[in-house]
């Protein structure tokens, strides 16, 4: 491995500038090379990131240099084509956002591309990689809090694809298991029979490959996030936050929470990507695998789609995997086309300036 790995960033969007500062930041890594069909947005980009090899799409960037890295963050329809161009070129380690894709077949075109070549796929900005998500796991893996004996999931936002990829994959690594079957609910009606998630809310119960059940909670309770208890009373609950642990009850019955100090983590004052960008990286140097991985992401819409399954035959028990990979899921426009929220892709203005 090359002292400082040279970069390539194919989408140089909102999301795609998180990765710049990142990848600009760290000692051991240099960006050499920026993708976006957007020629303004390009340069504005390129300009405030101080990099010169500018490209409109990623055979450009092929055909002129083979980065060590690419963090592909296009919007969810492009990444399959770029991720799998660059595993062809010979890039060694690759990088997709959230949800892989909308198809099966697509994401394990790019889950095997990327293993039959020794390549090291690994996930973008997502919770299961947050420093602290991992350290709880850790410590709950080490038998610190007991059993395992239940687990929950509470609300997708909404999008049992496009965010619900966040709740199966940190409830995959707590629990240490795959989801073998999924008994779901979907509604509203006319949502659950049309081809995106956008709007479709899930109820049901995953069953785990260690014979645990997973409560799914789609309708609005108090918590967001994923719960998993242990036979010694214990507690975990991630929440979109460092994971707050509680052991038994006070004296008025409540839980009790332990006062979890999380150290402080290097690099993470100034980014949420580092826990998923620094085990990318360190894999790429032999060390471990990367904390989410392509190929948990596949497996996260493959539940999402077994759960859309389940409610649409009128919640019938879903096995995974599924043998069907033609089945398919879109995620909300704006993650499958680019742009935000509102539709509104991010003025090049906003795109130069943003500190
Ligand atoms: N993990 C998260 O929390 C999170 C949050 C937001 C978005 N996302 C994901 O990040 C990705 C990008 O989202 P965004 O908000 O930055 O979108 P964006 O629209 O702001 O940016 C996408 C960029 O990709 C460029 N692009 C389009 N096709 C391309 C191609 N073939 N090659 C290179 N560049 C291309 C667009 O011109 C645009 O500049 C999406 O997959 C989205 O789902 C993840």
């Amino acid at each position: 491995m090359p002292d400082k790995l040279r970069v390539a960033i194919i989408g140089c969007g909102r999301m795609g500038q998180e990765y710049l500062r990142a990848y600009t930041t760290y000692p051991d890594t240099q960006v050499v090379a920026l993708v976006d069909p957007q020629p303004d947005r390009l340069k504005a980009v390129g300009e405030r990131f101080g990099v010169e090899a500018l490209f409109s799409n990623p055979d450009k960037l092929l055909a002129e240099m083979v980065p060590d890295v690419a963090a592909v963050v296009t919007p969810v329809k492009y990444l399959k084509y770029a991720a799998i161009a660059c595993a062809q070129a010979g890039v060694k380690g690759i990088s997709v956002e959230k949800p892989i894709a909308a198809t099966l077949a697509d994401a394990d075109a790019m889950v095997n591309e990327c293993a039959r070549r020794g390549v090291v796929f690994a996930g973008g900005n997502l919770q299961r990689a947050m420093n602290e998500v991992q350290e709880a796991a850790r410590r709950l893996h080490s038998g610190e809090f007991g059993e395992l004996a239940g687990a929950a999931i509470h609300a997708f936002g909404g999008e049992i694809s496009g965010g619900g990829c966040q709740h199966i994959s940190v409830l995959r690594l707590f629990a240490q298991a795959e989801v073998e079957e999924v008994l779901a609910w979907g509604s509203p009606s006319e949502v659950l029979t049309q081809d995106h998630d956008t709007g479709l809310t899930i109820n049901g119960v995953f069953s785990l490959s260690n014979g645990l059940e997973c409560q799914v909670f789609g309708t609005a309770t108090p918590y967001r996030g994923v719960d998993v208890w242990t036979h010694q009373d214990a507690l975990l609950r991630w929440d979109w936050a460092p994971p707050q642990v509680y052991v038994g009850l006070d004296t008025t019955g409540t839980r009790r929470q332990l006062d979890i100090k999380y150290p402080p983590y290097q690099w993470s004052e100034f980014s949420y990507l580092t826990g998923s960008i620094r085990s990318f990286l360190a894999a790429l140097k032999g060390q471990g695998t990367p904390w989410i991985s392509g190929h948990d992401l596949r497996q996260a819409l493959e539940v999402a789609i077994a759960c859309q399954r389940s409610a649409r035959l009128g919640h019938v028990p879903v096995r995974l995997p599924l043998e069907d990979r033609s089945l398919t899921l879109y995620p909300s426009p704006y993650r499958w086309l680019g742009g935000d929220v509102t539709g509104l892709p991010q003025s090049v203005a906003e795109a130069r300036d943003q500190k």
